[in-house]
């Protein structure tokens, strides 16, 4: 049993400062270990006989290496988790990816790679600069195509794995589809079938002074299953800077953020090339529309709109309605970066801006924008039912901060309705520190929101991983799952 995770199912108010430091920074530390279908139990609460099936995570596993940490947590070696249910059990997988960059640092001990977010080799600026190499360390996000399950890391090719095993196959160009080093995005978004059969819509984006950008729609299901159906590619001005995008029926929607991009501090090795980025002053965002193969404007220009001010990361969904494009995002204020002198462990959360859900308005027929906040709750890693992905959608579920405004640690998942604003979370606080949910539609339900949540999440009070299984219509606490590996804070998965 496990005292430590008080759930409550509550709208009211949260009160400040819900959280100790020291529970929260007890998460960045290195997975020692790698087990094969290890046998899981619930230590509370019972896992639904009806799910079944298995959840991917990915994120990184090592963030400390010879006395040396990463300088921050995106920068951390990929590590594949499997969990696999099935009548009531489950078991337990974890591999890291035999990238090149970890098998080489493994047998050496040693940090031998600069990392996009700022990890130095040993030996200051003189021992970095004109170091460029990328080391893809296949820790963004994980999803089956065909026969492969995929480790994404959006600047370079994926990884093939083993979906059972977690065997690390080798890189992949997807039967020729990549040039080998090829910027494959980490955030393909799953199409239910609008175009006639189901789809992995992605991108990849080739930066510079004009940036290419690469969209490609795979077959998931039947004989064509891993192949490539659909591939277009469009040039627009300016350096890109695209991390997730969202789909319709019709469009892949992106939104260019106004950032600036000086390699200088990266090439001389004062800063990761991540590092080097920043708000653009007087810059103007974009939305860019690229029309879908197969869709009502296909073979057309894409549309470029004026989008408001801010970054944004992570979308949410996006859906049409008559002649407009709705889209569903999480705005930050600004550019949030971790600098070159600060530790991540130490980062005063007042100071970055909080993530908060918006949904933009756009009129194709005019080009006019509208935009209206659905939430003042800091927010991160927010998902539709997958059923709804493309469509409009009723509910939306995310991770988000304990107390109701300002920027804090994640630590409860929220249902929000995204036509009445009305919310449900289950929080893990004050000891607990929630990652991604995953929303897993019952087989067979008729209701956007009957299914399960699932999401991992960092128990402060035992220094351990424990998996919650949440009702996604209620947000009552269904099971959880106490994991037999302590892991860093994860990225995305699937399930
Ligand atoms: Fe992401």
């Amino acid at each position: 049993m496990s005292p430590a995770i008080v759930p409550t199912l509550s709208d009211l108010p949260s009160p400040q400062g819900t959280y100790d430091r020291d529970d929260w920074a007890g998460a960045f530390r290195n997975v020692e270990v790698e087990l094969e279908n290890e046998p899981l139990v619930a230590a509370r609460g019972e896992i639904p006989p009806d799910l079944n099936g298995c959840l991917y995570r990915n994120g990184p596993g090592r963030l400390e290496r010879a006395g040396r940490f990463v300088h921050h947590p995106f920068d951390g070696d990929g590590m594949i988790c499997a969990l696999r249910f099935s009548e009531g059990g489950a078991l337990f997988t974890n591999r890291f990816v035999r990238t090149e960059g970890w098998m080489a640092e493994e047998a050496a001990d040693q940090v031998l790679y600069r990392g996009v977010f700022g990890t130095q080799k040993p030996g200051g600026p003189l021992a970095n600069a004109f170091d460029l190499r990328l080391k893809n360390i296949a820790n963004t996000h994980v999803v089956r195509l065909g026969g492969d399950l995929l480790a994404l890391w959006e600047a370079s090719s994926p990884h093939a794995l083993d979906p059972v095993t977690l065997e690390t196959r080798g890189l992949t160009l997807l039967d020729g589809v990549l040039k080998p080093g090829e910027a494959f995005s980490a955030h393909p978004r799953f199409d239910p079938g609008h175009q006639g059969e189901p789809r992995m819509v992605t991108f990849g984006v080739k930066t510079g002074p004009r940036s290419t950008l690469r969209l490609m729609e795979f077959a998931t299901e039947g004989p064509k299953a891993g192949q490539l159906v659909a591939d277009r590619s469009d040039s627009f001005k300016g350096f890109a800077f695209l991390h997730d995008f969202a789909i319709t029926p019709n469009w892949a929607v992106f939104l260019q953020n106004a950032v600036d991009f000086n390699p200088l501090p990266f090439v001389l090795g004062q800063k990761g090339a991540a590092q080097c980025l920043s708000s653009k002053a007087g810059g103007q965002a974009q939305f860019w529309l690229v029309p879908r193969d197969g869709g009502a404007f296909a073979g057309q220009q894409p549309r470029l709109i004026d989008a408001p001010e801010g970054f944004v990361f992570h979308h949410l969904n996006a859906y049409e309605e008559g002649d407009q494009l709705v889209v569903e995002s999480i705005f930050y204020a600004d550019f949030p970066s971790v600098g070159p002198d600060v530790d991540f462990r130490s980062i005063d959360f007042e100071l970055i801006p909080e993530g908060l859900l918006e949904r933009c308005r756009i009129d194709l027929t005019t080009g006019n924008l509208s935009c209206e906040r659905l939430s003042e709750r800091c927010c991160e890693f927010a998902m539709v039912n997958p059923t709804r992905q493309g469509l409009p959608a009723r509910y939306g579920w995310m991770a988000v901060a304990e107390r109701d405004q300002g920027n804090d640690p994640l630590q409860a998942i929220k249902k929000l309705d995204l036509q009445t604003g009305e919310r449900r979370v289950w929080s893990a606080a004050p000891r607990g520190f929630v990652s991604e949910p995953i929303m897993v539609p019952r087989p067979g339900s008729t209701s956007e929101d009957e299914g399960w949540v699932l999401t991992v999440i960092w128990n402060g009070a035992r220094n351990g991983s424990d998996l919650v299984i949440l009702n996604a219509s209620t947000m009552a606490e269904q099971a959880v799952i106490e994991l037999p590996v302590a892991m860093p804070y994860g990225l995305h998965g699937s399930w």
